[in-house]
């Protein structure tokens, strides 16, 4: 049964691809923002930062989600991603995040996922959980607030996952402990790899220079190297110095829907962000449909296919 339905999923991501290819383009992932609101205002956050601005809706409910959820996957849609705000504080009524989850397998989804700040519950029956590190305790706290570092560790003790990763954002406060970061992964039993990003703004007081962003990819390159679990492919790396990302940003490949249902073919930043987008998933999807097979390799095991 796993492995007839690996072979199934397997056989339609490529025959995305190569839909893709001929110019047939449909979106695989579906993003759904659920919720703007969060128990933390992170400094490099856009969303804690203009959130008083936000009209309502802040978050979506059951049923609309379902609904979004089900549309998306008749467009052809495989691969679930709940985003914040934080997805772990969204609720409607009795429900939480672990209906959502179950409903977008009961749906068909091959892989559903998640990003989280770490402070609340883990869902596990997701198939990935992205848990966000800013770095070493004191830096992560300073970001985010403190206590968020223990909070997060202590958590990630109870649970037992075999796919959560880490995403960290790169920003003036944290440049210089990359490898302090990534030794927090290597010897940590609960997360198994990191996931780099640059900032992409607002705010712009965090931005790096691009020498700046140089020098951390090459540190990144080398540890790397020295085989510390650094999700980013190489090539990937390389892109992230690409700082316009506008030409190959493979905008159709997720849709987008947000809490008040609004709905957006490619990321809803599209615009002046793309000028100095800094996340590293954009690359790792550019390059997927370039048919980059090492970056295949490495985002399959882990991103798109199910592991429950
Ligand atoms: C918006 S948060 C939502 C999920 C959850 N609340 C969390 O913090 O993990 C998703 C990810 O985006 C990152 N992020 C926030 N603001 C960003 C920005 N301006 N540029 C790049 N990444 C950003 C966060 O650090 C986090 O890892
Ligand atoms: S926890 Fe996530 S959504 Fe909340 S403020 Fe921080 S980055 Fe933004």
């Amino acid at each position: 049964m796993g492995a007839l339905r690996t072979i199934g999923q397997t056989a339609y991501y490529g025959a995305w691809l190569l839909k893709g290819l001929l110019g047939f383009k449909k979106a695989l992932v579906n993003t759904m923002i659920i919720t703007y609101d969060c128990n933390l205002r992170c400094q490099h956050c856009h969303i804690a930062e203009s959130i008083d601005q936000i009209p309502l809706p802040h978050s979506i409910s059951y049923a609309d989600a379902v609904e979004d959820m089900r549309s998306s996957y008749e467009r052809g849609a495989r691969v679930l991603f709940f985003e914040g705000g934080e997805p772990t504080h969204w609720k409607d009524g009795e429900r939480n995040l672990l209906d959502l989850i179950k409903a977008g397998r009961e749906i068909g989804y091959f892989v559903t996922g998640y990003t989280t700040n770490g402070t609340n519950v883990f869902y596990l029956e997701s198939d990935t959980i992205s848990v966000s590190l800013d770095g070493p305790r004191e830096v992560h706290d300073a970001i985010r607030c403190p206590g968020t570092f223990d909070k997060l560790m202590a958590n990630l003790e109870k649970v037992d996952h075999p796919n959560v990763f880490a995403n960290m954002v790169v920003m003036p406060e944290n440049k210089h402990l990359i490898r302090e970061t990534a030794q927090i992964i290597k010897d940590s039993k609960k997360i198994n790899g990191i996931m780099i990003n640059f900032l992409t703004p607002p705010p712009e007081s965090k931005m790096l220079t691009l020498e700046e962003k140089r020098k951390v990819v090459d540190e990144i390159i080398a540890l790397k190297k020295e085989g510390y679990p650094i999700l980013n492919s190489k090539k990937a790396l390389k892109e992230l110095l690409m700082e316009d990302y506008s030409e190959r940003c493979p905008f159709w490949a997720s849709e987008f829907v947000l809490p008040d249902r609004s709905k957006h073919f490619g990321c809803p930043m599209k615009g002046e962000a793309c000028k100095r987008c800094g996340f590293n998933a954009v690359r790792e999807y550019s390059l997927i449909t370039r048919v980059s097979f090492t970056t295949i390799l490495s985002m399959a095991g882990r991103f798109a296919l199910s592991t429950k």
